[in-house]
C-alpha cells in the first residue's frame, strides 16, 4: 500500500497551511471556530466521548479540550506521521490509524474538519457509514468543508500543496452523501463570511448561514 499522502506534510503542516492562507485571513481562527460552533449547536447535550475524524496533526485538539473539558478524546487519521505530531501536541488523546481499533457505537460526537475533500469520491459514503457505526444512538457528526462556490476559498485551494489531489464537495453533495449513509440532517449552513479585519461582524454569521457565500460550511447530522 502506498504511504498516506499527509505523511509527507506532517512535520511542516502548520507552516505550509499558514503560507497558503493570506495573513489577513488569520487562519489560526479557522480551527477554533469549528469547535466553538459545534459546542454552541450542541448546547447542554452530554458529550463524553469525542472522535476527531481525520485529525491530522491535531490542530483541533486544544480547542476540543477547551470546549469539551473532561471528554475522552480520540483522533483517527490515515497518516501515522501526522498522528505522531498530534501525540506530541496532546499526549492524552487516543490516536489510531487503524479504523478497526475504534469502539463501535461509542462516540457522542464526531468532528470531521476539512477531511472529506481528501477522500476519493467513491470512498466518501463508506467513510460516513463508518462514522455512523462508531457513533452511539444519540451521537452526532459535524462535518466541515470548504465551500467550492467561494472565490477566495477556490484561490487558497488552488495554491495549497495539500490539495493537489483533493476534490471539493458542495454542501448539497455532502447532504446527499450523509443521507446515503442513513444520517438525518439536523442543520447545515455556510460559515466564515468575514476575514480578520471584519471580525467584529462575525457575531452576525449565524444569521447568514443560508447564504452560499461563506468560505466554508458545516453539516450537523445525527443517527
Ligand atoms: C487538510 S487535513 C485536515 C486535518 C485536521 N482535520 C485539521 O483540521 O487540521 C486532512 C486530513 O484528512 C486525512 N484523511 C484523508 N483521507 C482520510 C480518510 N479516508 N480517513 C481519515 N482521514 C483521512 C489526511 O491524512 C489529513 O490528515
Amino acid at each position: 500500500m502506498s504511504k498516506p499522502e499527509f505523511d509527507q506534510y506532517a512535520e511542516q503542516y502548520d507552516e505550509i497551511l499558514a503560507s497558503s492562507v493570506p495573513e489577513s485571513l488569520n487562519e489560526s481562527y479557522f480551527a477554533e471556530y469549528k469547535i466553538a460552533l459545534t459546542a454552541s449547536r450542541l448546547g447542554s447535550k452530554k458529550v463524553e466521548h469525542i472522535l476527531d475524524f481525520g485529525c491530522g496533526a491535531g490542530r483541533s485538539f486544544s480547542h476540543i479540550t477547551n470546549y469539551f473539558a473532561n471528554a475522552e478524546l480520540w483522533g483517527y487519521d490515515l497518516s501515522s506521521k501526522s498522528l505522531e505530531v498530534a501525540a506530541q501536541r496532546t499526549p492524552a488523546a487516543q490516536l489510531s490509524s487503524d479504523w478497526d481499533t475504534l469502539p463501535s457505537a461509542h462516540f457522542d460526537l464526531i468532528v470531521a474538519a476539512n477531511v472529506f475533500h481528501h477522500i476519493p469520491l467513491k470512498e466518501r459514503v463508506a467513510a460516513l457509514e463508518g462514522c455512523y457505526d462508531v457513533l452511539n444512538q444519540h451521537g452526532q457528526l459535524f462535518l466541515f468543508e470548504h465551500n467550492p462556490y467561494n472565490p477566495a476559498t477556490r484561490w487558497v485551494f488552488e495554491k495549497c500543496p495539500f490539495d493537489v489531489n483533493a476534490e471539493m464537495l458542495s454542501l448539497k453533495e455532502t447532504v446527499k452523501l450523509a443521507q446515503q449513509a442513513q444520517f438525518r440532517i439536523v442543520r447545515a449552513g455556510y460559515t466564515l463570511f468575514f476575514p480578520q479585519p471584519l471580525a467584529f461582524l462575525r457575531k452576525l454569521e449565524p444569521l447568514l448561514e443560508w447564504l452560499p457565500l461563506g468560505a466554508q460550511y458545516y453539516v450537523q447530522m445525527a443517527k
